[in-house]
């Protein structure tokens, strides 16, 4: 079979498919261990019969609506090349607006301290250490296996990271920081979407929260201040119509500098706040 002939099969089996140009050349670049430009530039070269079949193999899960990420095992974000498995969310290209937005806060700060709670894959702690070598940078996880991929992804990249095993603070005791980032579960459970494309993949303990899906934001805004230094940030990836209701809860907890981002497709998603300091009374229940 050759490159040009499979890539045209390829099209056929997923003419359903959002993307089906970049699908096929993602299995295809995948299985036969090039780059899009080299498939580009050699169509008439033959796959071995062992490529044919893993091609055909990974075809037929991608056609069960497996996302290409899980089939690849791999998802770029922010350039570094991260591994991906079920235990936790594939990292989206919008979630590079909060990494953005972070670097943007930590500027001027001189070994600053941050932590990212529910990292996952490890996306934003590795982004924002890959830029900042002087960046003291935690992170925590709930899920053993998620914590597993993060601590891998982190080995892989040489990018030292505090890695805690917990829920939210919980793993963090007294420890404070310039800058706490999170994009955590924040679907609401009756949310259509969980029944479409990529997410049905993906766990619901990565994308589901009670209250509407404001639980956990709820919960990372009323802890924060005991976690952040006079003037630190707390900056939140939320649902695109959330902004509202997550500005709201930062300014009754006594945030300053409140603010919304849009993402890449001009929704509101990311917003954040200024600690000014002061008493970081918790809320009773901690
Ligand atoms: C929406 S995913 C975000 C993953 C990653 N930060 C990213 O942006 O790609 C939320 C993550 O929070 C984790 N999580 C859920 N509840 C948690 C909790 N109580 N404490 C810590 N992590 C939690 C999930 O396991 C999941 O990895």
């Amino acid at each position: 079979m050759r490159i040009d002939e499979a890539r045209s099969w390829l099209l056929t089996q997923f003419a359903q498919s959002e993307s089906p140009a970049a699908d096929a050349d993602c299995l295809l670049c995948h299985v036969l261990g090039v780059s899009r430009t080299w498939l580009r530039t050699w169509p008439e070269r033959a796959l071995t019969d062992p490529q044919w079949l893993q091609l055909q193999s990974l075809a037929a899960r991608r056609q069960r609506g497996e996302p290409v990420a899980h089939l690849l095992g791999e998802r770029e974000f922010w350039s570094l090349p991260l591994r991906v498995n079920s235990s936790t969310l594939i990292p989206r290209p919008d979630t590079e607006v909060l990494v953005e937005e972070a670097l943007g806060c930590l500027q001027g700060r001189v070994t600053p301290r941050a932590v990212d709670l529910g990292t996952g894959t490890g996306a934003i702690a590795l982004a924002l250490k890959s830029e900042r070598p002087d960046l003291q940078m935690w992170a925590v996880e709930r899920s053993p296996e998620a914590f597993s991929l993060a601590q891998d992804n982190a080995t892989r990249l040489a990018l030292t990271l505090e890695l805690r095993l917990g829920s939210w603070f919980e793993p963090l005791a007294d420890e404070q920081f310039d800058l706490i980032v999170s994009n955590p579960p924040y679907i609401d459970a009756a949310d259509p979407h969980l029944e479409q494309g990529d997410v049905r993949f993906e766990p619901r303990s990565a994308l589901v929260a009670e209250e509407q899906g404001l639980a956990d934001l709820r919960h990372v805004i009323e802890y924060a201040p005991h976690h952040l230094l006079a003037n630190g940030w707390l900056l939140l990836e939320h649902g695109w119509q959330q902004a509202a209701a997550v500005q709201a809860l930062l300014s009754q907890r006594g945030f300053d500098h409140i603010t919304t981002r849009r993402d890449y497709g001009d929704q509101e998603r990311v917003t954040l706040g200024r600690w000014p300091g002061g008493a970081h009374e918790l809320p009773s229940g901690t």
